[in-house]
């Protein structure tokens, strides 16, 4: 089914708040400072991979005093309104400038089977970076299917399909200012 005929209700959709949104902003701005004590002055490319990690990375960034480069790349690894991956990735939006010799942060929403970054790492690697790391909001490990591994990571959760701060179902629920639990009967409806 394209599209549900059942009309999103932020608030009332969520089971549960996982992760508050003073949680989440005390855990970027920990992170934000990590990356600039390894980094220091030296220039980092960040690369979003959009949709989810946009709020992500929009504070990651601000809370970074390393100067910045950002590019933003879109794939796509879930079929519709689905929660389960594909395994299939696409590239919808490609990097807008070259990283060849440029250390280069991947900031990811949330890291589940790892088949998206998987299958990015081996795309940007392709590209020549001097360095490449995975900044991961959260961490989602029963579900893995391939290890990765994450050099900084922001929360690990529960096997639970979660809404909010730049993460989606059927595209809706991304700006909620914290974690939450979609209630299953959302998605079961959808
Ligand atoms: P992976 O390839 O299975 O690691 O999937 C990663 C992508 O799946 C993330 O970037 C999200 O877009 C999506 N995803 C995985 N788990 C969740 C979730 O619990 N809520 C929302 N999106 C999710
Ligand atoms: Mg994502």
């Amino acid at each position: 089914m394209a599209d549900s005929p059942r009309r999103p209700d932020l608030a009332a959709d969520v089971a549960e708040v996982l992760i508050t949104e003073e949680q989440i902003q005390a855990k970027v701005r920990e992170l934000g400072a990590r990356l600039s004590a390894d980094y220091g002055a030296e220039e980092l490319t960040l690369v979003s991979v959009l949709k989810g990690s946009l709020p992500f990375m929009a504070d990651l960034m601000r809370a970074m005093k390393t100067p910045v480069r950002i590019d933003l790349m879109e794939v796509s690894s879930y079929g519709g309104a689905t929660t389960e991956t594909s395994g299939l990735v696409r590239i919808i939006k490609d990097l807008s400038a070259s990283i060849e010799g440029r250390d280069v942060v991947i900031v990811e929403d949330i890291i589940d089977t790892g088949l998206t970054l998987n299958y990015l790492l081996r795309y940007l690697r392709g590209k020549n970076p001097r360095s490449l790391r995975i900044c991961a909001l959260l961490d989602k490990p029963a579900r893995r299917l391939v290890e990765i591994q994450i050099d900084y990571l922001g929360f690990t959760i529960p096997d639970q399909f979660v809404v909010g701060y730049g993460l989606d179902f059927a595209e809706f629920y991304r700006n909620l200012p914290f974690i939450g639990v979609l209630r299953p009967e959302v998605y079961e409806q959808a």
